[in-house]
This record gives structure tokens, sequence and C-alpha cells, in this order.
């Protein structure tokens, strides 16, 4: 069966340990002089080594050789400890066994001599999900720990634990890795697997786990599981890594702003499919909310609000803490996410809109693609006319609340008149959405009409059949093709 190479490489010996030499050089010497902890508190992000020189300790503390403070390998106790069949090392996730009577369980096991090795360890993981009751029922084991007892508690968020609990331990802080150490430790990876893989891909894959060893492991492993005879390329690592940069952000930001969450939510979910790093992504996206932060101080951005930047600013860095705090990365972006475009929507905040769900159409696709098609210098100009007042259309649509996901879609937008049409151009598919929506068409058509000061309908406006065709049904089949999409209304 095959073994994700993150387990399979996970270090034996501290001497493996790639980028915590702070922690395993006190370890070594504490094991190598006996001077022994009955209790370790392991803090820091996610994949960096926690757990790992967790079950280094409890196989060194027990060990009948260490060699240097590392565990020998060779003997009984070690060889039991690797197979995982210790009975006297306990791993427990307090993320699903959180409650006071876990611990009670635990301490009634206290009293009962290891039975072949010297200590009982107990690796506590994710402790900070512990219960407060659970907490008050440990931390009496703490006061008093039987000499043959030791206790690794292991968090991501240390900030959530009683601070009795941690003033009884020995703390060590882990570090992110650096990018050095993580390519370095890849590429020894790589060699020993037979993998082929250039230097530029090392990098890409360091940069994009941000200091996480077992995230640019698992990025590694999606690589090489494409094609296994291939090496891996820059380009490679790109593609998995989805990394397409400002465009990326650009449409999420887009949609947030029409304040679909329903979309963004999608959006989300397939970046995170892509395997993003999504701590990087939350940067992103911070930085393109300040950058029109700026726009909209030097005006150069007129058509986002100053006051909405600046609360999505903050929600968007208190997200960066919590993720940085070790919270579930994906869940907060999207709680981030939600309230963005509820923010961003004219529409009544109460009203749920996650449980709207779309009809089923892949109409929409085609529109989206006919509109990006467009090419202006093809275009009969006989035909359509260029709507000069469209600016001023858009200008008074501002003015109308319930428009505002409307407006902000048409941003760079452009409109054409024809007979009794005005028929739209953009390249955001979120317009065309709305404009689906008949509350939406007509407030829009109100407006026109007051600025044009004559009715008109709406559509869309169609390049490629203006473009190929030359006669006079090209209308006619805009305008049939919109009302099949729902979009046009009929006469
Ligand atoms: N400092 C490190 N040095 C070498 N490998 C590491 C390191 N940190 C994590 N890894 C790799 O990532 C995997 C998961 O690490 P783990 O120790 O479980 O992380 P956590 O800090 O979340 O407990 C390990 O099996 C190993 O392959
Ligand atoms: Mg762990
Ligand atoms: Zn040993």
């Amino acid at each position: 069966m095959y073994k994700a190479l993150y387990r399979k490489w996970r270090p034996r010996k501290f001497d493996d340990v790639i980028g915590q030499n702070h922690i395993t050089d006190v370890l070594k010497n504490e094991v190598n002089t006996g001077r022994i902890s009955h209790a370790y508190l392991f803090v820091g992000s996610r994949g960096i080594g926690k757990t790992t020189c967790a079950k280094i300790l409890s196989r060194a503390v027990n060990c009948q050789n260490p060699v240097n403070g590392n565990p020998c390998e060779q003997c009984e106790i070690c060889k039991s400890t690797e197979s995982e069949t210790e009975l006297d090392i306990v791993e427990i996730d307090a993320a699903s066994n959180n409650g006071v009577e876990n611990i009670r369980d635990m301490r009634e096991e206290l009293v009962y001599t290891p039975t072949k090795c010297k200590y009982r360890v107990y690796i506590v993981d994710e402790v900070h999900m512990l219960s407060t009751g659970a907490f008050n029922a440990f931390l009496k084991t703490l006061e008093e720990p039987p000499a043959h007892v030791i206790f690794i508690l292991a968090t991501t968020e240390s900030h959530k634990l009683p601070a009795t609990i941690v003033s009884r331990c020995q703390k060590f802080v882990f570090h992110r890795v650096s990018n050095e150490d993580i390519c370095a430790r890849l590429k020894y990876i790589c060699e020993q697997e037979k993998i082929e893989i250039e230097d530029d891909a090392l990098n890409v894959i360091a940069q994009a786990s941000d200091g996480g060893m077992r995230d640019a492991l698992s990025i590694l492993d999606q690589c090489f599981n494409i094609n296994k005879s291939q090496k891996i390329t820059k380009e490679i690592v790109k593609n998995i890594l989805g990394i397409t940069g400002q465009d990326v952000i650009k449409n999420l930001c887009d949609i947030i702003f029409s304040g679909n969450s329903t979309e963004s939510l999608e959006f989300l979910e397939n970046i995170h499919k892509q395997s993003v790093n999504l701590l990087k992504f939350c940067e992103d996206l911070i930085k393109y909310f300040r950058d029109i932060m700026i726009e909209i101080i030097t005006k150069k951005n007129k058509n986002l609000i100053l006051e909405d930047i600046l609360y999505s600013l903050e929600i968007l860095q208190e997200t960066h803490r919590n993720i940085n705090f070790g919270n579930d990365r994906k869940i907060s972006l999207e709680i981030a996410i939600i309230k963005l475009c509820s923010r961003f929507s004219g529409k009544n905040k109460s009203e749920n809109k996650i449980q709207v769900k779309k009809e089923p159409e892949e109409p929409q696709e085609n529109i989206i693609k006919n509109t990006s098609e467009i090419d202006i210098s093809n275009i009969n100009t006989e035909l359509t006319d260029n709507l000069t007042e469209w600016r001023d259309i858009l200008t008074e649509m501002q003015k109308d609340s319930s428009l505002k996901s409307l407006c902000m879609s048409l941003k760079n937008s452009q409109a054409f008149k024809h007979e009794n049409y005005i028929l739209i151009k953009s390249t955001n598919s979120m317009a065309f959405e709305l404009l689906r929506k008949a509350e939406c068409r007509n407030s829009l058509k109100k407006i026109i009409h007051k600025i044009l000061g004559k009715a008109y309908n709406i559509g869309p406006y169609n390049s490629e059949n203006l473009s190929k065709t030359n006669n006079n049904n090209i209308l006619d089949s805009i305008i049939s093709k919109a009302k099949l999409h729902n979009i046009l209304e009929e006469n």
C-alpha cells in the first residue's frame, strides 16, 4: 500500500529533525543526563515536528542504549515503539477525547507502573481542545505526577491553555522551518525515493508550504503522483498549486463585490482543492484590498466605498491572525468571505444567501464566453451606437443601494444602443446573473429611462454574432438567445 511521503519520512531520531535544533539539543541533553521533566508542552503551527519530537522523546527516555540522546533504533523498546505496539506509550487525541471522563480514565491507569518501559508516556495532541472539567482533572495529575509517568502535550493554540497547566510544563516553541531547510530536506528525500525534481521546483514548493514541513511533503507527493516517470518541474508544481497570482485574487474579489456568497465559497473550494496555501492566499487578499484602499484615497477608484474596504481589511486581518494561531484555514477564510459578501451585497443581511441554490444552468457559461470574445474592431459600427451616457447611468445606479452589486459587477462595462435596446458589454458574468432578476432589471430600466428620457429594453451585447454575420438578423439572434437565457424579457 502506498504510504504518504510525510508519514514514511517521519524522522526517527532527534538528529533527523529539521530546523528545531533549539529544542532537540535541549531534549537530547535531558536524555543524556537523565534530567527528564514530567510534563512537556510543545507549541507551534501545524506540520513542523511537534508530534514527531514527542514520539522520538518517548522512545529516547525508554531506550536501553540511547546514542547521544537519540533512540538507538535497535533495542527491543525502540523496535516495539517503532511498530507502535508499545503499550506504555499512549497517544491521546484531545480533539476527540476531550471530556472529563477521558482524563479520569487516564488517571486510573497512572497508578500502575509501566509493563516493559521505564516511563509510561502520554502524548496528548491538540491539548487545547480539552473541556474545562478535563483541564481541572488533568491539573491535579500534573501537580503530583507519578515518578514513572511523562506527559507530552502538543498544541497549535497554546493561548487557549489555562495558565495553571502551562506553568507546570517545560515549554518548547517550535519554529516554522526555513525555505532552505525545507529545500534541503525535500532534496534528500527525493534522492532516496529516486524522484527527479528541478531545484526551482523545490523552491516553489518550499515557498508555498510556508514553513510547514508536512505541507511541503504533501505537495511533493501530489506532484510525484501525477506522473511518476516525469521529472518534476517548476511548471508542474505551479500547476498543482494553482499559482496563477493576481487573476485568481481579482476574480474572487469581483465575486465578493457582487455579494454572491455561494459563488465565492465555490471559488474558495476550488482554490483549496488545488492545495493553494490559504494563509498565503489570505495575505494576498489583504494586499489586494490594501491596494484598493490606496486607489480610493487617491481617488483612482470611485466604484468602491472606503468604509467597506476598511471593514474588509479588518476582517481579513483577523482571519490571518486566526489562521496563524492554528485555526482551520479553510473555515476561517469561509467565514471571512461570507462576512465580506454580506457587506457588499445590497441585500437584507438576514436573508440567508448561502442556501439560495442557483438553478442548473449552462447557458450562462455561453454568455460569459460570448461577451468575453468581443473584439470591437470587428463590429459593424452602423449597427450599434456606443452609449455615451452609460457612465451617468452607472453613477445614478450607485445611489440605489439595491443596485450596489450590479453596479459593482458593471465596473468595467460598456453599453451600446440599438433601436429600443440597450446592450451591455461586460466580461463579468455576475452582471448578467444579476440581470436575470426582474427587480434588478426593472430598477436599471427606470434609471435608463430617467437618464435617456425614453424607455429601453436591456440585453447582453454579443459581438460574436455581430462580427461574423452581416445581416439584420444579428440582433434578432442576440435577442432570442437572451430570451432563452432569461436575461431579456419578452416584449
Ligand atoms: N522539523 C521537521 N523535520 C523533518 N520532518 C518534519 C518536521 N516537521 C514535520 N516533518 C514532517 O511532517 C510530518 C508531520 O509532522 P508532525 O511532527 O506530525 O507535525 P506537527 O507539528 O503538526 O505535530 C512528519 O511525519 C515529517 O514527515
Ligand atoms: Mg501533531
Ligand atoms: Zn533503543
